[in-house]
Protein backbone atom coordinates (compact mmCIF):
# COMPACT_ATOMS: atom_id res chain seq x y z
CA UNK A 1 0.00 0.00 0.00
CA UNK A 2 1.38 3.33 -0.83
CA UNK A 3 0.43 6.32 1.90
CA UNK A 4 -0.22 9.97 0.61
CA UNK A 5 0.86 12.02 3.16
CA UNK A 6 -0.10 15.91 3.71
CA UNK A 7 2.14 18.27 5.65
CA UNK A 8 0.87 21.19 7.57
CA UNK A 9 3.65 23.42 8.17
CA UNK A 10 6.00 23.40 6.02
CA UNK A 11 8.70 25.20 8.81
CA UNK A 12 11.94 23.85 10.60
CA UNK A 13 10.70 20.37 11.78
CA UNK A 14 8.29 19.95 8.23
CA UNK A 15 11.17 20.29 5.91
CA UNK A 16 13.18 18.00 8.17
CA UNK A 17 10.43 15.56 7.82
CA UNK A 18 10.72 15.60 4.04
CA UNK A 19 14.04 15.75 4.32
CA UNK A 20 14.35 12.14 6.05
CA UNK A 21 11.49 11.06 4.38
CA UNK A 22 13.60 11.79 1.12
CA UNK A 23 16.60 10.31 2.35
CA UNK A 24 15.44 6.76 3.88
CA UNK A 25 13.27 6.17 1.36
CA UNK A 26 14.41 2.88 0.58
CA UNK A 27 15.07 1.67 4.37
CA UNK A 28 11.70 2.69 5.25
CA UNK A 29 10.19 0.53 2.80
CA UNK A 30 12.23 -2.18 3.13
CA UNK A 31 12.30 -2.15 7.20
CA UNK A 32 8.54 -1.07 7.77
CA UNK A 33 6.76 -1.25 4.70
CA UNK A 34 6.31 2.11 4.82
CA UNK A 35 5.83 3.40 1.30
CA UNK A 36 4.05 6.77 0.54
CA UNK A 37 4.36 9.82 -1.79
CA UNK A 38 3.84 13.31 -0.22
CA UNK A 39 0.73 14.88 -1.96
CA UNK A 40 -0.27 17.90 -0.34
CA UNK A 41 1.98 20.65 1.42
CA UNK A 42 0.82 23.72 3.30
CA UNK A 43 2.36 26.53 4.68
CA UNK A 44 1.18 30.22 5.79
CA UNK A 45 4.15 31.42 4.78
CA UNK A 46 5.27 29.43 1.51
CA UNK A 47 1.56 28.51 0.24
CA UNK A 48 0.08 25.37 -0.41
CA UNK A 49 1.64 22.93 -3.29
CA UNK A 50 -0.49 19.45 -3.80
CA UNK A 51 -0.72 16.76 -6.09
CA UNK A 52 -2.43 13.67 -5.73
CA UNK A 53 0.29 11.55 -8.03
CA UNK A 54 3.13 12.52 -5.40
CA UNK A 55 4.91 16.02 -5.30
CA UNK A 56 8.54 16.00 -6.92
CA UNK A 57 10.15 15.92 -3.33
CA UNK A 58 14.29 16.54 -4.54
CA UNK A 59 12.87 19.62 -5.91
CA UNK A 60 10.82 20.90 -3.11
CA UNK A 61 13.96 20.38 -1.01
CA UNK A 62 16.29 21.91 -3.48
CA UNK A 63 13.88 25.37 -2.93
CA UNK A 64 13.90 24.91 0.46
CA UNK A 65 17.01 24.93 0.37
CA UNK A 66 18.40 27.55 -1.68
CA UNK A 67 14.84 29.93 -1.36
CA UNK A 68 13.16 28.86 1.35
CA UNK A 69 9.95 29.01 -0.13
CA UNK A 70 7.91 27.04 -3.21
CA UNK A 71 7.62 30.19 -5.55
CA UNK A 72 8.59 27.34 -8.74
CA UNK A 73 5.41 25.67 -8.15
CA UNK A 74 1.87 26.38 -9.03
CA UNK A 75 0.20 27.45 -5.77
CA UNK A 76 -3.25 25.39 -4.74
CA UNK A 77 -6.16 27.12 -3.45
CA UNK A 78 -9.40 25.95 -1.12
CA UNK A 79 -10.21 24.80 2.34
CA UNK A 80 -7.82 22.79 4.36
CA UNK A 81 -10.87 20.29 3.62
CA UNK A 82 -11.17 20.57 0.24
CA UNK A 83 -7.08 20.42 0.09
CA UNK A 84 -7.02 17.08 1.58
CA UNK A 85 -9.56 16.10 0.09
CA UNK A 86 -8.27 16.83 -3.27
CA UNK A 87 -4.69 15.67 -2.38
CA UNK A 88 -6.21 11.84 -1.76
CA UNK A 89 -4.45 12.02 1.82
CA UNK A 90 -4.39 9.26 4.02
CA UNK A 91 -2.33 10.27 6.37
CA UNK A 92 -0.87 13.86 7.59
CA UNK A 93 1.63 15.32 9.66
CA UNK A 94 1.18 18.39 11.78
CA UNK A 95 3.92 20.76 12.67
CA UNK A 96 2.27 24.27 12.72
CA UNK A 97 3.83 26.68 15.59
CA UNK A 98 2.11 25.72 19.09
CA UNK A 99 -0.80 28.21 20.41
CA UNK A 100 -1.31 26.91 23.86
CA UNK A 101 -4.33 29.25 24.44
CA UNK A 102 -6.22 28.41 21.40
CA UNK A 103 -4.55 25.46 20.06
CA UNK A 104 -4.69 26.83 16.42
CA UNK A 105 -4.34 26.83 13.51
CA UNK A 106 -3.45 22.77 14.39
CA UNK A 107 -6.34 22.08 16.33
CA UNK A 108 -8.29 23.21 13.13
CA UNK A 109 -6.37 20.95 10.54
CA UNK A 110 -6.38 18.15 13.10
CA UNK A 111 -10.10 18.10 13.53
CA UNK A 112 -10.87 18.57 9.63
CA UNK A 113 -8.48 15.53 9.25
CA UNK A 114 -9.04 12.75 11.50
CA UNK A 115 -13.09 13.85 10.68
CA UNK A 116 -12.12 12.51 7.07
CA UNK A 117 -10.87 9.55 8.91
CA UNK A 118 -6.98 10.50 7.98
CA UNK A 119 -4.31 9.48 10.44
CA UNK A 120 -3.23 12.35 11.89
CA UNK A 121 0.15 12.68 13.99
CA UNK A 122 1.52 15.71 15.07
CA UNK A 123 4.67 18.18 17.25
CA UNK A 124 1.90 20.21 18.50
CA UNK A 125 1.46 21.27 21.83
CA UNK A 126 -1.42 23.57 21.69
CA UNK A 127 -4.29 20.94 20.02
CA UNK A 128 -3.36 17.98 22.44
CA UNK A 129 -3.55 20.24 25.58
CA UNK A 130 -6.74 22.00 24.35
CA UNK A 131 -8.61 19.23 22.98
CA UNK A 132 -6.79 16.05 24.02
CA UNK A 133 -10.12 14.55 24.95
CA UNK A 134 -12.24 15.55 21.87
CA UNK A 135 -9.12 14.59 19.52
CA UNK A 136 -8.65 11.48 20.62
CA UNK A 137 -12.80 10.84 20.67
CA UNK A 138 -12.80 12.15 17.04
CA UNK A 139 -10.30 9.77 16.11
CA UNK A 140 -11.72 6.83 17.33
CA UNK A 141 -15.23 7.21 16.16
CA UNK A 142 -13.76 8.25 12.75
CA UNK A 143 -11.26 5.22 12.65
CA UNK A 144 -8.44 7.54 12.24
CA UNK A 145 -4.96 7.26 14.69
CA UNK A 146 -4.15 10.09 16.13
CA UNK A 147 -0.66 10.20 17.73
CA UNK A 148 1.53 12.73 19.24
CA UNK A 149 4.92 11.25 20.03
CA UNK A 150 6.70 14.77 19.86
CA UNK A 151 4.65 17.05 21.93
CA UNK A 152 7.15 15.99 24.76
CA UNK A 153 10.63 15.57 24.31
CA UNK A 154 10.95 16.01 20.56
CA UNK A 155 12.17 12.29 19.00
CA UNK A 156 13.12 10.84 22.00
CA UNK A 157 10.41 8.59 22.56
CA UNK A 158 8.91 9.03 26.32
CA UNK A 159 5.16 8.76 25.30
CA UNK A 160 6.00 5.24 23.64
CA UNK A 161 7.84 4.28 26.73
CA UNK A 162 5.26 5.23 28.96
CA UNK A 163 2.71 3.91 26.85
CA UNK A 164 4.42 0.58 26.32
CA UNK A 165 7.61 0.38 27.86
CA UNK A 166 6.05 0.77 31.57
CA UNK A 167 2.84 -0.70 30.93
CA UNK A 168 1.93 -2.44 33.91
CA UNK A 169 4.15 0.03 36.09
CA UNK A 170 1.91 2.71 37.86
CA UNK A 171 3.49 6.09 37.43
CA UNK A 172 3.73 7.89 41.23
CA UNK A 173 5.67 11.17 40.11
CA UNK A 174 7.62 13.12 37.52
CA UNK A 175 10.07 15.39 37.43
CA UNK A 176 12.22 16.45 34.34
CA UNK A 177 13.75 19.26 32.50
CA UNK A 178 11.14 18.82 29.38
CA UNK A 179 11.87 22.18 27.56
CA UNK A 180 15.56 22.31 25.60
CA UNK A 181 15.74 26.44 25.07
CA UNK A 182 15.29 27.25 28.40
CA UNK A 183 18.17 24.65 29.35
CA UNK A 184 20.26 25.42 26.47
CA UNK A 185 20.29 29.36 27.68
CA UNK A 186 20.61 28.25 31.35
CA UNK A 187 23.53 25.93 30.45
CA UNK A 188 25.56 29.10 27.82
CA UNK A 189 24.76 31.30 30.87
CA UNK A 190 26.32 29.11 33.21
CA UNK A 191 29.01 27.33 31.00
CA UNK A 192 29.98 29.81 28.78
CA UNK A 193 29.04 33.03 30.32
CA UNK A 194 26.58 34.26 27.64
CA UNK A 195 24.27 37.15 28.74
CA UNK A 196 20.62 35.62 28.48
CA UNK A 197 19.88 37.75 25.51
CA UNK A 198 22.55 36.34 23.59
CA UNK A 199 22.06 32.55 24.50
CA UNK A 200 17.89 33.12 23.65
CA UNK A 201 19.55 34.13 20.48
CA UNK A 202 21.14 30.96 19.83
CA UNK A 203 18.72 29.12 20.48
CA UNK A 204 16.37 31.02 18.20
CA UNK A 205 18.47 30.47 15.53
CA UNK A 206 19.18 26.62 16.16
CA UNK A 207 15.29 26.14 15.80
CA UNK A 208 14.67 25.33 19.53
CA UNK A 209 12.82 27.99 20.35
CA UNK A 210 9.03 28.36 19.50
CA UNK A 211 7.77 30.98 17.11
CA UNK A 212 7.41 32.99 20.19
CA UNK A 213 9.85 32.40 22.40
CA UNK A 214 8.14 33.81 25.26
CA UNK A 215 6.43 30.78 25.35
CA UNK A 216 9.88 28.81 26.09
CA UNK A 217 11.29 31.54 28.60
CA UNK A 218 7.97 32.12 30.79
CA UNK A 219 7.73 28.28 31.66
CA UNK A 220 4.29 28.06 28.98
CA UNK A 221 6.10 25.05 26.71
CA UNK A 222 7.07 22.93 30.15
CA UNK A 223 3.81 23.93 31.26
CA UNK A 224 2.31 22.50 28.12
CA UNK A 225 3.99 19.58 27.66
CA UNK A 226 3.34 18.21 31.84
CA UNK A 227 -0.21 18.67 31.33
CA UNK A 228 -0.41 16.31 28.97
CA UNK A 229 1.35 13.87 30.65
CA UNK A 230 -0.66 14.66 33.77
CA UNK A 231 -3.50 13.43 31.34
CA UNK A 232 -1.46 10.41 30.19
CA UNK A 233 -0.45 9.44 33.34
CA UNK A 234 -3.88 10.44 35.94
CA UNK A 235 -6.00 10.48 33.47
CA UNK A 236 -6.48 13.88 34.62
CA UNK A 237 -6.72 17.41 33.07
CA UNK A 238 -5.18 19.98 34.28
CA UNK A 239 -5.48 23.16 31.73
CA UNK A 240 -1.85 25.54 31.81
CA UNK A 241 -3.21 28.17 32.71
CA UNK A 242 -3.94 26.43 36.40
CA UNK A 243 -0.39 25.39 36.33
CA UNK A 244 2.08 26.73 39.03
CA UNK A 245 4.06 28.27 36.88
CA UNK A 246 7.31 30.38 36.68
CA UNK A 247 9.91 30.85 33.97
CA UNK A 248 13.49 31.59 33.91
CA UNK A 249 13.01 35.98 33.36
CA UNK A 250 14.04 36.06 37.05
CA UNK A 251 17.11 33.65 36.44
CA UNK A 252 20.23 36.48 36.43
CA UNK A 253 24.08 35.64 35.82
CA UNK A 254 24.89 36.43 39.14
CA UNK A 255 22.26 33.60 40.69
CA UNK A 256 23.42 31.39 38.50
CA UNK A 257 26.99 31.90 39.77
CA UNK A 258 26.16 32.13 43.57
CA UNK A 259 24.20 28.79 43.32
CA UNK A 260 26.93 27.24 41.60
CA UNK A 261 29.37 28.26 44.10
CA UNK A 262 27.38 26.49 46.40
CA UNK A 263 27.18 23.14 44.56
CA UNK A 264 24.33 24.13 42.87
CA UNK A 265 22.84 24.26 39.03
CA UNK A 266 19.99 26.01 38.11
CA UNK A 267 17.50 24.07 36.06
CA UNK A 268 13.75 24.94 35.00
CA UNK A 269 12.08 21.78 36.53
CA UNK A 270 8.53 20.58 35.22
CA UNK A 271 6.75 18.45 37.79
CA UNK A 272 3.98 16.20 38.19
CA UNK A 273 2.88 14.32 41.36
CA UNK A 274 -0.27 13.23 43.65
CA UNK A 275 -0.72 16.40 46.31
CA UNK A 276 -3.60 14.80 48.88
CA UNK A 277 -5.07 12.72 46.29
CA UNK A 278 -5.13 15.18 43.50
CA UNK A 279 -2.43 15.41 40.83
CA UNK A 280 -0.17 18.40 41.13
CA UNK A 281 1.90 20.09 38.30
CA UNK A 282 4.30 23.02 38.61
CA UNK A 283 7.22 24.28 36.39
CA UNK A 284 9.95 26.42 38.28
CA UNK A 285 13.53 27.32 38.23
CA UNK A 286 15.00 24.93 41.04
CA UNK A 287 18.68 25.18 42.16
CA UNK A 288 19.33 21.03 42.17
CA UNK A 289 22.56 19.70 43.97
CA UNK A 290 25.57 19.02 41.04
CA UNK A 291 25.48 15.08 42.08
CA UNK A 292 21.98 15.01 40.61
CA UNK A 293 21.85 13.37 37.28
CA UNK A 294 19.30 16.64 35.96
CA UNK A 295 22.39 18.81 36.93
CA UNK A 296 24.67 17.63 34.47
CA UNK A 297 21.64 17.61 31.58
CA UNK A 298 23.49 20.01 29.28
CA UNK A 299 21.80 22.44 26.17
CA UNK A 300 18.58 21.92 24.78
CA UNK A 301 18.94 18.27 25.72
CA UNK A 302 15.66 17.23 28.35
CA UNK A 303 15.46 14.24 30.79
CA UNK A 304 12.90 13.15 32.95
CA UNK A 305 13.11 10.69 35.99
CA UNK A 306 9.99 8.92 36.50
CA UNK A 307 9.13 7.06 39.93
CA UNK A 308 7.08 3.77 39.74
CA UNK A 309 5.55 1.28 41.82
CA UNK A 310 7.55 -2.50 39.63
CA UNK A 311 11.08 -0.39 38.32
CA UNK A 312 11.66 2.36 40.86
CA UNK A 313 13.06 5.36 39.30
CA UNK A 314 13.44 4.88 35.66
CA UNK A 315 15.44 8.33 33.88
CA UNK A 316 14.97 9.58 30.04
CA UNK A 317 17.93 11.37 28.91
CA UNK A 318 17.68 12.50 25.23
CA UNK A 319 17.00 15.41 22.66
CA UNK A 320 14.26 17.64 23.41
CA UNK A 321 14.00 20.16 20.49
CA UNK A 322 15.64 20.98 17.21
CA UNK A 323 14.37 20.04 14.04
CA UNK A 324 15.66 16.45 12.69
CA UNK A 325 15.07 15.63 16.34
CA UNK A 326 11.22 16.50 15.90
CA UNK A 327 11.12 15.27 12.66
CA UNK A 328 11.79 12.10 13.64
CA UNK A 329 8.91 12.41 15.99
CA UNK A 330 6.46 12.27 13.28
CA UNK A 331 8.37 9.66 11.49
CA UNK A 332 8.25 7.30 14.18
CA UNK A 333 4.09 7.93 14.53
CA UNK A 334 4.14 7.42 10.95
CA UNK A 335 5.75 4.28 11.05
CA UNK A 336 3.16 3.13 13.62
CA UNK A 337 0.10 4.32 11.76
CA UNK A 338 1.04 2.02 8.97
CA UNK A 339 1.52 -0.63 10.97
CA UNK A 340 -1.31 -0.31 13.75
N1 LIG B 1 10.59 25.17 22.11
C1 LIG B 1 10.57 23.81 22.56
C2 LIG B 1 11.76 23.57 23.46
C3 LIG B 1 10.62 22.94 21.35
O1 LIG B 1 12.66 24.41 23.48
O2 LIG B 1 11.80 22.58 24.16
C4 LIG B 1 10.29 21.51 21.64
O3 LIG B 1 9.02 21.36 22.18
Amino acid sequence: MIHNLALAGCGNVGTALLEILNEKRAELSEKHGFNFRVTLITDLMKGTILDPEGLDLEKILKDLKESNSLDSFPKAQGTFGELLERSRATMMAEATPTNLKTGEPGLTHIRTALSRGIHVTTTNKGPVSVAFDELNTLAKSCGARFRYEGVVMSGTPLLNMLKYGLAGCSVQKIEGILNGTTNFILTKMNDNGYSYADALEEATSLGYAEADPSGDVEGWDAAGKISILAKLIFGKNIPVSEIDRQGITCVTSEKIKEANENGFAVKLIAGLNMLNGMPYAYVAPKEIPLSHPLASIKGATNAVSITTDNLGEVTLIGPGAGRRETGQALLVDLIAMCKD
